[in-house]
C-alpha cells in the first residue's frame, strides 16, 4: 500500500466588507499614505465591524463554504485546528465554537497559538492527523480579529494589521501529492520584542493594565523586522537546498503577508521573479494567522496538480517555518 500523505483538497476565505484606507488612517494618526505603501506596500485593510462579533464569526464563513465546495457534509470533518491569536475568549477554545456554530458534530478541535506562524504550525501538526491514518478530513482554519487588539492611536502599529480569515481541508493522497516537508522553528527570546503585555496570567487584566493601554499589540519594529527578513529567507532557502529544489522548480512562494519588504527578501533568496509570488498585502494587511490560507484562495484557480509551493511564515514568539506542498488538483 502506498504511504498516505495529507493534500489539500478544498480552500477558501473571507474578508469582511468594511476597508479602512491609509487616507482614514490619515485622519486617526500622523501618518500618510505614501509613508505607509513605500514601508509596508499596505493600501487598506479589511476590518470585522459589528456588536458581539469575533473570530470564529470569520470562520463560520470559511467553513460553510469549503464543505459547499467540497460536496461533503459537517458531519464528515474528524478534526478542526484553528490558528489564531484572537480567540473569541481565552477559553474555550474558538476551534470548538465554530465547530458549534457549523454543526461539526463529529470532530474534535483545538487551537494553535504561534502568532503569525501558526498557520504552518496548525498545518503541519494537521498533517500527522491525517498521515496516520485515522484521520480522513481535518480542516485547518487560520483567523484574526487583529482589530480587536490594535491601539488606533498608536501609529506604528494600527497600519499594520487586518481582519481576516482562511482554510483549508486536508484529506488522504495515494499519489505522493500534498503536504511534503516542513522546518518549523522557535526562539523565545523573541517574547521581549513583540508581545501584548497583560491579560494572560503573568498580569491578569486589571483597571490599571487597561489604563496602561497594556492589551494591545506591543512590537519592537525595527528589531523584529531584521529578525523576520533573516528568519524567512534562510528558512525558505534551507527548505528548498534540504528537497533539491531550485528556483525553476516552485511554482509558486506564498509568504506571510508582514511587510512586502520581507516579502522581497525572502522572495530574493530564492532567487524566484515576483511573478511567483503571491502577495495581497496592498489589500488585506497582516491578517495574522488568515495571511496564507487567503492567498491559497485567491490563487485557486491558477494552481496546477503538481505544483511546487513554498509556504513561509515569521512572526511573534518568534516563531517562523517553511512548508512544501505539492498541490493535489
Ligand atoms: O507579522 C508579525 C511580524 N511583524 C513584522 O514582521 C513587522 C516587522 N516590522 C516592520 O514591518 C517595520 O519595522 C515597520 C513597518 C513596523 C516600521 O517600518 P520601519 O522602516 O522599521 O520604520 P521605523 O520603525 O524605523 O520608523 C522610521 C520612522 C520613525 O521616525 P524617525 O525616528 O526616523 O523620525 C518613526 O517614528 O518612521 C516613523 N513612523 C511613522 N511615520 C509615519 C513610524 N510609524 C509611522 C507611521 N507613519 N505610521
Amino acid at each position: 500500500m502506498n504511504k498516505i500523505s495529507a493534500a489539500i483538497t478544498c480552500v477558501s476565505g473571507y474578508v469582511p466588507e468594511y476597508r479602512l484606507t491609509n487616507k482614514v488612517l490619515e485622519t486617526m494618526v500622523d501618518t500618510n499614505d505614501e509613508w505607509i505603501k513605500s514601508r509596508t506596500g499596505i493600501e487598506e485593510r479589511r476590518i470585522l465591524k459589528g456588536e458581539g462579533l469575533g473570530s470564529s464569526d470569520m470562520a463560520v464563513h470559511v467553513v460553510n463554504d469549503i464543505l459547499k465546495k467540497r460536496g461533503i457534509k459537517a458531519e464528515e470533518i474528524d478534526c478542526l485546528v484553528c490558528a489564531t491569536v484572537t480567540p473569541d475568549r481565552i477559553f474555550p477554545a474558538t476551534g470548538n465554537i465554530i465547530c458549534g456554530k457549523t454543526g461539526l458534530v463529529n470532530a474534535f478541535s483545538y487551537d494553535i497559538e504561534a502568532a503569525c506562524s501558526g498557520f504552518l504550525f496548525s498545518l503541519t501538526t494537521a498533517t500527522a492527523l491525517v498521515e496516520s491514518g485515522r484521520y480522513k478530513k481535518v480542516l485547518v482554519i487560520g483567523v484574526d480579529k487583529m482589530s480587536s487588539i490594535v491601539d488606533y492611536s498608536d501609529r506604528t502599529t494600527c497600519i499594520l494589521f487586518g481582519d481576516g480569515a482562511g482554510g483549508v481541508l486536508l484529506e488522504p493522497n495515494e499519489e505522493g501529492l500534498g503536504i511534503q516537508d516542513s522546518i518549523l522553528k522557535t526562539d523565545g527570546s523573541g517574547e521581549r520584542f513583540l508581545n501584548m503585555k497583560a491579560g494572560g496570567s503573568v498580569k491578569p487584566p486589571s483597571v490599571e493594565s487597561v489604563m496602561a493601554k497594556e492589551h494591545y499589540i506591543f512590537q519592537e519594529g525595527q528589531t523584529v523586522f531584521k529578525f523576520a527578513v533573516k528568519g524567512m529567507a534562510d528558512v525558505s532557502y534551507e527548505l528548498m537546498q534540504k528537497n533539491n529544489l531550485t528556483a525553476d522548480d516552485i511554482a509558486w512562494l506564498v509568504p506571510h503577508q508582514a511587510n512586502l519588504r520581507i516579502i522581497d527578501a525572502t522572495a530574493n533568496r530564492m532567487d524566484l521573479p515576483k511573478e511567483k509570488v503571491m502577495i495581497n498585502i496592498n489589500k488585506y494587511g497582516n491578517t495574522t494567522n488568515a495571511t496564507i490560507p487567503l492567498c491559497l484562495w485567491e490563487w485557486e484557480p491558477r494552481l496546477k496538480k503538481g505544483d511546487n509551493i513554498i509556504l513561509a511564515a515569521f512572526g511573534g514568539g518568534f516563531t517562523w517555518g517553511a512548508t512544501l506542498i505539492k498541490w493535489a488538483y
